[in-house]
């Protein structure tokens, strides 16, 4: 698939998001946040559900949680628009509710097409819902920062998942801030160790897409500098010393055909989890607005030919 055809299949799936009707929650909507960022990209961002800022302007990540999540992909030398960034629902659940689980259902598929189409190697996880969809049972206080192989029924058919805690978490318990992070830090090498291994898998079997270069498409982006992943780099990622990753995806099923994925919360026990995210967003949005995080001085990590993936 090109690029060109990315962005149209992208854009055919946010119209449907636009118009849909499928589930409650598009009663109580001001605007359906379908996702944004780059057709292009290898990695993707999933949060929870929109919050009152993104309902008001129809995009992700937009408020107090957004603005953290900005800052921690601009700490490892990326930009916001380099990814992209989408939701397991899509529209506001009312209140900043969680999502109910046949919410996420009718849901779902608009998050598959979105990976199906996207195709990314990493998908980083942003709180309990996504974490559920994407690493099923597990628990945030013991996998954040961690990767794990995807499910290709979740539309990723060749991806690794990376937890992190949901950004408004950061806001209620503030050394989450520190560990988010340290665990962004870790996203590049996650990135390469993804890399590798579609790499190594692509040398062995047919694309059934038929994207044929491997997943470098990134550095169409907003490539400045060669892309400089250490071609002698330790294959095994630093942040994910626990996913054996080419077994796991040699063990993946077909892709074809694609059922729903398996949304399976978190337990509910785990800090982060307790947390209602959306709802923290937004009443901090106004808390907030007097503490001027990006004040708050923060040395980024050196700059390494590592972290330079774009
Ligand atoms: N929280 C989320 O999970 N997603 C958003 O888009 C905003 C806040």
């Amino acid at each position: 698939m090109t690029s060109t055809e990315r962005t149209t299949a992208l854009e055919s799936i946010a119209a449907e998001v636009r118009s849909c009707t499928r589930c409650r929650l598009s009663t109580g909507r001001t605007h359906a946040v379908p996702g944004e960022g780059s057709p292009d990209t290898e990695v993707v961002f999933v949060g929870e559900g929109p919050g009152q800022n993104e309902d008001q302007q129809g995009r992700p990540f937009v408020g107090a949680a957004g603005g953290l999540l900005t800052e921690l992909i601009g700490s490892i030398g990326w930009q916001r628009d380099q990814v992209f960034i989408t939701n397991v629902v899509k529209c506001r659940p009312p209140g900043n509710r969680d999502p109910e689980t046949d919410e996420m259902a009718a849901c779902a598929p608009f998050l598959r097409r979105q990976l199906e189409v996207l195709d990314p190697a990493l998908v980083v996880t942003l709180g309990r819902y996504s974490l559920g969809t994407f690493m099923p049972g597990a628990r945030i206080g013991q996998v954040h920062g961690q990767t794990r192989a995807v499910d290709p029924t979740t539309g990723a058919r060749d991806a690794i998942a990376f937890a992190m805690y949901h950004p408004a978490a950061a806001f209620r318990q503030l050394s989450l801030k520190e560990t988010m992070r340290e665990d962004m830090t870790r996203i590049p090498d996650a990135l390469i160790g993804a890399r590798q291994g579609r790499d190594s898998r692509a040398t062995t079997e047919p694309d059934p897409i038929g994207r044929t270069e491997p997943a470098v498409a990134a550095e169409a982006i907003t490539t400045v500098e060669p892309p400089a992943v250490p071609q002698t780099a330790s294959v095994e990622p630093a942040g994910a010393p626990d996913t054996d990753l080419a077994p796991a995806f040699a063990a993946a099923p077909d892709v074809e055909p694609v059922p729903e994925p398996t949304l399976m919360p978190a337990d509910p026990v785990e800090p982060e989890p307790i947390v209602p995210a959306d709802s923290l967003a937004d009443d901090l949005t106004e808390v907030l607005a007097s503490v001027d995080m990006h004040a708050i001085p923060h040395e980024p990590p050196p700059e390494t030919d590592q972290m330079r993936l774009f």
